[in-house]
């Protein structure tokens, strides 16, 4: 059967593309909706223009009332009965009421070898601490940040000379590549890591 798929963003939806475009053929999931807190998000126009049902739920309104916000998140998702959502770069927290709603069938993709480096910043402090390695991380959501069980990894060298910029320009090409191979075996009920270098 298939999986119907909701990618939350809020800003370019790079990982966004990566995973609609790879939705195709013998791929379990399609997408059925992006959603994003923030109505400028160059990913909301991209899946506009590919089609894709849209949703924006702007967090302003809501000041600090988290469960709230994500009240009205559960309002928008309803007509789209979502049976997987994908975190792709959604810059808020979610709270325990709306992550154990969702357990094991929300994942996120986060730019750091998970558990180094919950939070922001990951390439800076990858650098910061003498790193030989860095990359991302692709979990299942729960109440902790950037927490919960892995589903796949990619790992690159620090190279001499990198900076938090280059590293991150490397990192997003993996993430490109991790977080479409983790949802297609996701989607149809695969929970073995994935594992790339590049
Ligand atoms: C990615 O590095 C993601 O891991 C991080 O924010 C960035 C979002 O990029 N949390 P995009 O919106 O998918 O282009």
């Amino acid at each position: 059967m298939t999986k119907r798929v909701a990618i939350f963003v809020s800003g370019g939806g790079s990982n966004m593309r990566a995973l609609v475009e790879d939705m195709t053929g013998d791929h379990a999931g399609r997408p059925c909706l992006v959603l994003s807190n923030n109505a400028d998000a160059g990913g909301i126009a991209w899946a506009q223009g590919q089609g894709i049902a849209t949703e924006v739920v702007d967090h302003r309104p809501f000041g600090k009332d988290r469960p709230a916000f994500e009240a009205a998140l559960s309002a928008a998702l309803e007509a789209h009965a979502p049976d997987i959502i994908c975190l792709a770069g959604f810059m808020r927290k979610l709270t325990e009421g709306f992550t154990d709603a969702w357990a094991g069938r929300m994942i996120n993709i986060h730019p750091s070898l998970l558990p180094k480096y919950r939070g922001l910043h990951t390439h800076a402090r990858a650098l910061e601490a003498g790193d030989t390695e860095h990359g991302c991380t692709v979990h299942e959501v729960t109440a902790a940040l950037d927490d919960g069980p892995i589903l796949g990894q990619a790992r690159i060298p620090v190279l001499p000379g990198d900076t938090a910029e280059s590293l991150a320009e490397r990192v997003l090409v993996q993430e490109h590549r991790l977080y479409p191979a983790v949802l297609r075996r996701f989607a149809a009920g695969e929970r073995e890591p994935v594992l790339l270098t590049g």
